[in-house]
């Protein structure tokens, strides 16, 4: 199916930089929240990004201006969404608010459009009896930081169409991206289930006394060939998105293996979230 226009959800860390993948691409992109301030913020970062790409030689100032160019900003949703081809949700991970957008959404989106969500917690099946639609519906999970990671993961639920999948993946491919197709849902997809089980051992090491946070992420590094080591990565994604994950997931499957561990919510109760805060398994 032929995709021209994007509307994103939610103008956050993953939010934006799918927007201004989408807007690299060549999509007439637009990025929706509820807050002014968070689409201003959102604004400046892309910006910000694409000012330092230009410097470093990394990017054409003529293809940075286009993007951006290419990239509008609204909080009027039900506006944004009239016009919209394929839509990506990427809004706070609260089922109950992402159930209302997918309502509004099947409501008011052409009844061409595809309907995805970022949610790396919640599976579109959740959502997809809202929209009236749901072989439209799945998930298209990005990684942090989106302009960079290449894997996407599409998800199908028992109704996704063939159409869809293939839609959606057409569509990652063209942002350069590396899509990848889960079967079928299951709680954490392919990368934060292989994510949790190098996390969860990361901290029964810490907690054991077997060796320091540093070294540990040293080994990841040097011994595993990892970007990063994993307490780097949680500090990256954010502690409270670690703890909600984990949450999430032990709530669905019950399992020791997926317990949130007490290390982790030690640093969420102490408002130390990692990056973002300045402060997490390390201090920035
Ligand atoms: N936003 C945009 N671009 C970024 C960025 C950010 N936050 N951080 C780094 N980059 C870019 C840099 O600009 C740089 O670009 P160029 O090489 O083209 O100039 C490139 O990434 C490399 O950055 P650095 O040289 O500063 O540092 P690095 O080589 O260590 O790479 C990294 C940084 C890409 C984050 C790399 O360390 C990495 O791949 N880490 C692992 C990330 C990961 O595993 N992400 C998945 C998280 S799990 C998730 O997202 C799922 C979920 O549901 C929670």
């Amino acid at each position: 199916m032929g995709i021209n226009r994007i509307l994103v959800i939610g103008a956050g860390t993953m939010g934006r930089q799918i927007a201004m993948s989408a807007a690299l691409a060549g999509y007439t992109t637009t990025l929706n929240d509820i807050s002014e301030a968070a689409l201003a913020a959102a604004h400046e970062d892309l910006e910000q990004w694409a000012a330092t790409r230009v410097a470093k030689g990394k990017m054409e100032q003529q293809t940075a201006d286009a993007a951006l160019e290419r990239l509008a900003s609204t909080t009027d949703l039900d506006a944004s969404a009239r016009h919209a081809d394929l839509v990506i949700e990427a809004a706070v991970e609260k089922l109950e608010i992402k159930r209302s957008i997918f309502g509004k959404l099947g409501k008011v989106a052409p009844v061409h459009a595809v309907l995805a969500t970022n949610s790396s917690t919640l599976a579109s099946s959740q959502v997809a009896a809202a929209t009236g639609r749901p072989g439209q519906v799945c998930n298209m999970h990005f990684f942090n930081p989106a302009l960079v990671m290449k894997c996407v993961e599409v998800v199908r639920n028992e109704h996704t169409t063939d159409t869809t999948v293939n839609t959606v993946m057409e569509v990652a491919r063209r942002m350069g991206k590396e899509p990848v197709l889960v079967q079928r849902e299951i709680p954490g997809f392919i990368a934060n289930r292989m994510m949790g089980a190098i996390q969860r051992e990361a901290l029964e090491l810490l907690s054991g006394g077997v060796a320091s946070i540093k070294d540990i992420d040293t080994t990841a590094r040097t011994a595993l060939g990892h970007p990063m080591g994993p307490f780097e990565l949680m500090d990256l994604v954010g502690l409270d998105v670690i703890d909600f994950i984990a949450q999430a997931t032990h709530a669905e499957t019950g399992a020791d293996a997926d317990k949130p561990h007490e290390l982790v919510m030690q640093k969420v109760a102490e408002g130390r979230l990692g990056r973002k805060t300045g402060s997490g398994f390390y201090d920035y």
